[in-house]
């Protein structure tokens, strides 16, 4: 009943009265006004007006996260089905893999409102806070060799960067991806801050992959950030300075996802997808000092290779050097890039 209450209100865009809600649905003006309040609860917008009606914020900065709201938004093929959404879970990353042992297709996606065991990279917590941000993670079964499949987490940076570029913006709110996989942002030309975090798990049978898990996690509508966190960390909404819909910007991004994964899995590499992540990597062409167990050095970082590999010339020499995605770390000689 809410949702049919909602998809009348959604397709009228303007006041629905409690009569002709109650007639076309074939139930009381009371039951109406019940869902109403039930739907309001739930985080919708509704006004109500004497002699009016009812009518529905749809506003794209309005945010309500649910399964309805995911599922309607959803213009994939494949990506992002089916859904599975909870309110709280331990780690999305670990629904995954439950969900790819039961036998669930590639594309099956876990997203959460809240996190309680979170994970980062490098074994770190993930702080999940719920009703906020996004918590999501997707199942990919890649007829890949095995060392191939770590390219899909800069197959998922750069969707995510495409999808925040298609926003609406103010003109000084620059996104950008921090090699491999972080997207950042920096307003009106203020340092630049993580806002996204991509964490990917292989599993391998028999030196085949079994799956990937791609979990992502965004700082959306997140206000305040713990004191250790402050320096480097924001949130959409404090960099855009308005609530940002967590539903549609989930759907925007599987939409860009879904056609980068596609080019990916057929060249093998990211032959297809570099020049476009090179356009949105702020690294390029800026002092990085790559944390190598070797030996740590600065140099410039150029771009990346069709395998992902970050292309860095060492200060004082004229040879490129491959920095993999892997053990070796890179951060930027003046903050956080
Ligand atoms: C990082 O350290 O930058 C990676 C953070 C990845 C967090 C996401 S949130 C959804 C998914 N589930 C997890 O437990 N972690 C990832």
């Amino acid at each position: 009943m809410r949702d049919q209450i909602l998809s009348v209100l959604k397709e009228a865009g303007t006041y629905v009265s409690g009569q002709e809600l109650s007639e076309r649905l074939g139930v009381s003006r009371t039951a109406i006004w019940k869902n109403i309040k039930q739907l309001r609860e739930a985080g919708y917008e509704i006004e109500a007006v004497t002699n009016k009606g009812y009518r529905l914020n749809d506003a794209r900065d309005v945010d309500v996260l649910n399964e309805q709201e995911l599922v309607s938004r959803f213009r994939t093929k494949w990506a992002g089905h089916p859904v599975i959404y909870t309110r709280q879970t331990g780690s999305t990353n670990d629904d995954i893999m439950k969900l790819s042992d039961n036998g669930f297709p590639e594309g099956t996606l876990a997203i959460a409102q809240e996190q309680t065991r979170g994970k980062g990279r490098r074994g770190r917590i993930w702080d999940s806070p719920q009703g906020v941000n996004i918590y999501m993670s997707i199942l990919l079964r890649p007829k890949l060799r095995p060392d191939l499949a770590p390219q899909a987490t800069l197959v998922m940076a750069l969707a995510i960067y495409e999808a925040l570029q298609a926003m609406e913006k103010p003109a000084g709110v620059r996104f950008g991806i921090k090699w491999p996989n972080d997207i950042v942002v920096s307003v009106d030309g203020g340092a630049y801050k993580k806002c996204v975090g991509i964490l990917t798990e292989m599993r391998m049978e028999e030196m085949e992959i079994r799956d990937v898990t791609i979990g992502t996690g965004i700082n959306i509508n997140q206000e305040t950030f713990p004191e250790e966190l402050k320096g480097t960390a924001t949130s959409l909404k404090l960099a855009l300075g308005h609530t940002v819909n967590r539903a549609q910007l989930t759907a925007d991004i599987w939409k860009y996802f879904e056609r980068e994964y596609d080019n990916f899995a057929q060249h093998e590499s990211l032959e297809g997808l570099q020049a476009a992540y090179e356009e949105g990597l702020v690294n390029r062409g800026r002092v990085v000092r790559v944390l190598d167990p070797k030996g740590e050095y600065t140099g410039t970082a150029q771009g990346i290779t069709k395998t992902g590999e970050l292309i860095v010339v060492p200060d004082g020499s004229d040879t490129p050097v491959y920095v993999g995605n892997g053990e070796i770390s890179v951060r930027g000689v003046m903050g956080y890039v």
